[in-house]
């Protein structure tokens, strides 16, 4: 005997002899939304009340188990009832109640199955308590509930890694009873049935003791203090997995006020949540409905650092990868890099022998440019010079067949340009990758003037299958990211040159967030890498530009950074530090330029630093190079090592705010009016008391 009643529009309760099954369906992963936390307060309330009923089970319908709390709710007034208060009154239904979680148990989603009396976990399930990486910690009781399941140790990896874990080592933990095979309603049906059976226990979380574990304690403080010191959630975790061994309501109550207190007045929180949502925004485009290409074969032409990891990163996700180089010399420095890259994944343990021997085999390495006829989709990646560039699309347009895909890897030059020698400009498109290429999550998807929408569509299904995050970008020199780092990387020179060390302004930004400095990152690039840019835009440098020469003095000395051993610092057996033939340099510039260093705070260096950032970036949003604000920021999250808890320079110049971003440009502009300027967009926003987020709202 089988009827199902609907509770609400999301959750439904199903009577199948002595057995109530509640079932979840809340698309697009069950997120603990209002309407689920009522229902299941209702359909487990429904269910005791009701006397054939001797076992209630909680499973989901759709791709997965509840994935946590609703972030789209964050932020509002909360709606009742809370999740801590529908989990515990699950966990105090009077009739017992298991939970058959699929797909992944998350955040909230694992905190409800921690308030069952029993989990069987359907086969495939991931389970965890991601809410760190939202700046957050588990707010529903997985911090109390967590360690008299699984133990201390597991709850603070578990809560601090925000990793998911596989069902059968969460079984092993204790934190799931087991793992059967089967549909989650079937699995549901079967751990109710042995519950009835007495074959499967069942009992109560908040009754179970709580081990002190002293030493995963004091690992989990270190480590917090070492690696998360800007996370305001961390230690929070942890002094509320401590207080698990106390009274469980007290304990419960301490968790919410401290997650409650993190949404509301935690920058770090908002930045996290900004950087999810940001993650996600970015595929939101306006070709998103064109049907992508059909791409099995992709060719690379160039197989130098980059073109390699292109071509590491194609064969990765699973295509036909052809690379074309000029000599047979050439062309084996490319393969030897490639399968380089694929033997460091398995070293890793990101990968086996087997499929780097299958990655390889679809590898098909030609001199031959002709060769590339049948490819679907050819990405060039040779070095920045656009006679080159136009050459090999001359000869790309001759050779390739009808519909494929030719796209430039350039990472400033003008793609409208280049499609100009085809005669097929539709099928012309920028695919900027990051390097080291099979490694770097972003890709920036450059849209020319005639690029067909499902050619751009094309690119962003690319980016999906090698497990990257591409943005849209528009044309123009460098694009979202290179643009914006080609203006505020002079920031950095200027203060150097005005006075502070290079140490003391990588130390603030370090500080700041970054992982690591301008000057630091420079020289692991390769100073000669800007200085050959800096020579292509010397023609075109205005005269009012103030230029800083120090750069190119080092590189003429023949120090690149840390492959010629020397740049800003020395890299040699006794580790880094400040190359004092540099720091001479320094002082000569200055004063050949007449200029009296000055102290700077490392305040003032972040302020000018970012200000620089952010003029530039609302200058790329202004002409529509980015469709909206949070676009530039997933450049910087994924491209750029901005730092995630800031959530990216535009949500970090929300959080500033637009009015005092103008007040230091105004400031700034005193001394250079040439370079410092207030965007419009900038001065429009501070007037109206506009954010970065409206106009993320408004699209
Ligand atoms: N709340 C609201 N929306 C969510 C969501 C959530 N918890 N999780 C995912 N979504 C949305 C996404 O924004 C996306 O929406 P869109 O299509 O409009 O862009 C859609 O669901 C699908 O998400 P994905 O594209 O990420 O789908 P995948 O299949 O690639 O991944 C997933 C599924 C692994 C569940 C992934 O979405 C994920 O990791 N979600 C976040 C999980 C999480 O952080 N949970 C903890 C929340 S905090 C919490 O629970 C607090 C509690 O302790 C009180």
């Amino acid at each position: 005997m089988s009827d199902a009643t609907s509770i609400n529009d999301v959750i439904s309760l199903e009577r199948v002899g002595e057995i109530a099954l509640v079932r979840i369906d809340n698309p697009p992963v069950n997120a603990s939304a209002q309407p689920v936390r009522q229902g299941l307060i209702d359909a487990v309330t429904a269910a005791n009340a009701d006397d054939a009923v001797k076992v209630i089970a909680i499973y989901a319908a759709g791709r997965t188990f509840v994935a946590g709390a609703d972030i789209r709710e964050f932020g509002k007034t909360p709606l009742e009832p809370s999740l801590p208060d529908t989990i515990n009154t699950i966990e105090a239904s009077e009739k017992p109640v298991i939970s058959a979680p699929h797909g992944t148990a998350l955040g909230g989603g694992l905190e409800i199955c921690m308030g069952t009396h029993a989990r069987v976990g359907v086969k495939g399930l991931r389970v965890g308590l991601p809410e760190i990486n939202l700046g957050l910690l588990p707010g529903a009781g997985g911090t109390q509930r967590g360690p008299r399941l699984m133990g201390m140790k597991h709850t603070l990896d578990m809560s601090l890694g925000g990793t998911m874990v596989p069902g059968e080592t969460a079984a092993e933990w204790g934190l799931i009873d087991k793992i059967e095979d089967g549909e989650p309603r079937d699995v549901a049906l079967k751990a109710a049935q042995d519950v009835l059976d007495g074959t499967l226990e069942t009992r109560r979380t908040s009754e179970l003791p709580v081990e002190v574990d002293k030493a995963a304690l004091e690992d989990a403080r270190a480590m917090v203090a070492k690696k998360m010191s800007n996370l305001a959630s961390a230690p929070m975790v942890i002094d509320a997995v401590e207080r698990s061994t106390g009274d469980v309501k007290e304990g419960m109550k301490f968790e919410r006020e401290c997650f409650m207190d993190l949404l509301k007045n935690a920058p770090s929180t908002r930045g996290m949540i900004h950087a999810f949502f940001a993650e996600r925004a970015v595929s939101k485009i306006p070709e998103a409905k064109a049907t992508p290409r059909e791409i099995k074969k992709i060719g690379v032409i160039g197989g130098g650092t980059m073109g390699s990891g292109i071509a590491t990163s194609a064969l990765n996700a699973g295509f036909e990868v052809r690379l074309i180089e000029v000599a047979d010399e050439a062309l084996e420095r490319g393969t030897g890099t490639i399968t380089k890259n694929l033997e460091g994944a398995v070293k890793r343990g990101k990968s086996t022998e087997a499929k780097m021997k299958d990655a390889l085999d679809r590898l098909s390495p030609s001199t031959d440019m002709d060769s590339l006829s049948d490819v679907d989709l050819v990405i060039e990646a040779v070095f920045e010079d656009m006679s080159v560039k136009k050459d090999i699309f001359t000869n790309l347009d001759r050779i390739c067949k009808k519909g494929a895909i030719l796209a430039s890897n350039t990472s400033y030059l003008d793609i409208d340009e280049i499609a100009s020698v085809t005669s097929r400009r539709e099928d012309v498109i920028g695919l900027h990758f990051f390097s080291p290429a099979h490694i770097m999550k972003l890709l920036e998807v450059v849209v020319a003037d005639k690029t067909a929408p499902e050619v751009v569509a094309t690119g962003f299904n690319l980016a999906k299958k090698m497990k990257k995050i591409a943005v849209r970008a528009g044309v123009c020199d460098g694009f979202i990211g290179n643009r914006i780092l080609a203006y505020y990387g002079k920031t950095a020179g200027y203060l150097m040159e005005d006075g502070a060390s290079p140490e003391q302004i990588d130390t603030a930004l370090e500080n700041f967030g970054f992982a690591m400095g301008p000057f630091k990152v420079g020289d692991l690039a390769g100073l000669d890498i800007g200085w050959a840019n800096r020579k292509r835009m010397n023609a075109t440098r205005p005269n009012e530009e103030r230029y800083v020469r120090i750069h190119d003095k080092i590189c003429e000395e023949g120090w690149y950074g840390r492959k010629t051993g020397k740049g800003f610092y020395i890299y040699d057996d006794e580790g880094i530090r400040p190359n004092p033939e540099a720091l001479e340099i320094i002082d000569k510039e200055r004063a050949a330029k007449g200029i009296t260093p000055r102290d700077f705070t490392d305040q003032e260096i972040v302020d000018r630093y970012m200000t620089a950032m952010i003029s530039e970036a609302a200058r790329v949003v202004e002409e529509g190079i980015a469709l909206r604000p949070i676009d530039v920021d997933a450049v910087f999250l994924f491209g750029y090592g901005f730092p995630r808890f800031r959530g990216g320079p535009l949500k970090y110049a929300d959080e500033v705010g637009a009015k005092e971003v103008v007040r230091r440009i105004e400031e700034y502009a005193k001394d250079d009016s040439y370079y410092w300027k207030v965007p419009d967009i900038l001065r429009r926003m501070a007037g109206k008391g506009e954010t970065f987020e409206d106009l993320n709202k408004e699209g």
